[in-house]
């Protein structure tokens, strides 16, 4: 393990500090993702939570100010869908005052950028991540179970970089079979237009998604594949405990990221607490459980005891499920990526 601890700051039990909350708002979403929320497991009957279990945005908000008293420098919201809530500008204006330092990102599949994404820029968010696994039109509406067509998420891009909320980020998950084929297609086209492609090994997370190792590319894989037609240089991490790896076009055209949490975990690093839309705070993706936060919520504890509870959960914190990933992890309960968010 590699974080160096400032005295006085919150470690887990690794000596990892807590730096970065990931806060799901909503379980829905308007994709069916084949490797996140299969028809099969999220359709018509599925119960999403109700909407007198899931957080208010103060609520919320007055978690994110007592989590900035413990080290939080950034903060993402996702879901299911982010932008499925109610006036989510709002909230980033919430939070935005809440705690004045942090980076504020976003993680969406894009539908609704069009209409929100200058909005959400004047309330105050810094930067978008745009999922988008496929810029071919059949492979995107096989892959993202979508009735529309790609073009709705391209033009989303386009609004995001607009309302000055670039370089905006794409996410794609690469899985054998389905697009691992559309790689280059997806990284040239990308290429010169300031946007990030981040290719992302199909991961294990949840229990309704199928996975198996051999439908995993290995980030080694996509960047060799990518660079035979596009010749690439390996780039240093931006800051400690990045995610992604980076790679530069050697034209200098622009940069692209492979996001390795299968073949080259990064747990080690790893300094991210994830609240989900019904106030449960987990410290790992492939957590089977989490603490409850809106219980104490409710029930009217002070800033204080909250703050107690956080730092009990995040001290007593030993995940590293990447790097136990073996036989041994296979059967274990997990949630769902679609409830924890990204
Ligand atoms: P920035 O550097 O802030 O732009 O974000 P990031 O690089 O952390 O990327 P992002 O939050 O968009 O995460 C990208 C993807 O990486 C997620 O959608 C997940 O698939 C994966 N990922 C992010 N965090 C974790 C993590 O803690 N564990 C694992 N296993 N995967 C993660
Ligand atoms: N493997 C890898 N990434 C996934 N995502 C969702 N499910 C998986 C999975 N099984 C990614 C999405 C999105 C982010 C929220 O998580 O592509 O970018
Ligand atoms: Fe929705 Fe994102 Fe999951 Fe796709 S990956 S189903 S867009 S939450
Ligand atoms: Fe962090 Fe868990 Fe992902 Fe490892 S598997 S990087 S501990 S969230």
């Amino acid at each position: 393990m590699s974080q160096t601890a400032e005295p006085g700051r919150l470690v887990d039990r690794f000596g990892r500090p807590f730096r970065d909350l990931r806060i799901s708002v909503t379980d829905r979403c308007n994709f069916r993702c084949t490797y996140c929320m299969p028809r099969e497991a999220f359709g018509p009957g599925f119960q999403f939570l109700p909407r007198s279990e899931i957080l208010s945005y103060e609520e919320i908000t007055r978690l994110v100010r007592l989590f900035g008293a413990e080290g939080l420098a950034k903060i993402r919201l996702t879901g299911g869908d982010p932008t499925l809530r109610h006036d989510l500008p709002t909230l980033v204006e919430m939070l935005r005052a809440a705690a004045p330092e942090a980076d504020i990102a976003l993680t969406t599949n894009g539908s609704r950028l069009l209409e929100l994404a200058q909005p959400l820029a004047d309330a105050g968010l810094d930067r978008i991540t745009v999922s988008l696994d496929a810029v071919d039109d059949a492979i995107f509406r096989a892959m993202n179970d979508v009735e529309f067509p790609v073009a709705r998420v391209l033009d989303g891009i386009e609004a995001a970089a607009a309302a000055g909320l670039g370089p905006v980020k794409i996410n794609a998950v690469v899985q054998k079979g389905v697009n691992d084929h559309t790689v280059v297609e997806t990284a040239r086209y990308f290429q010169g237009s300031g946007h990030i492609v981040r290719f992302i090994e199909f991961m294990d997370v949840g229990t309704t998604n199928g996975w198996r190792l051999d439908e995993v590319i290995s980030g080694d894989a996509i960047v060799e594949r990518v660079g035979e037609a596009l010749p690439l240089e390996a780039m240093a991490p931006l800051y400690e405990g990045e995610v992604a790896k980076r790679w530069r076009y050697a034209d200098g055209s622009g940069e692209l990221g492979v996001i390795t949490s299968v073949t080259q975990p990064f747990c080690g690093e790893c300094t991210r607490a994830r609240l989900s839309a019904d106030g449960k705070l987990y410290t790992c993706l492939f957590a089977a459980s989490g603490r409850d936060l809106r219980e104490p919520l409710r029930s009217g504890v002070s800033d204080a005891e909250l703050s107690d509870l956080i730092r009990e959960v995040w001290s007593a914190r030993e995940d590293r499920y990447s790097e136990l990933r073996s036989s041994a992890t296979e059967g274990l309960p997990k949630v769902e990526m679609s409830y924890i968010g990204g």
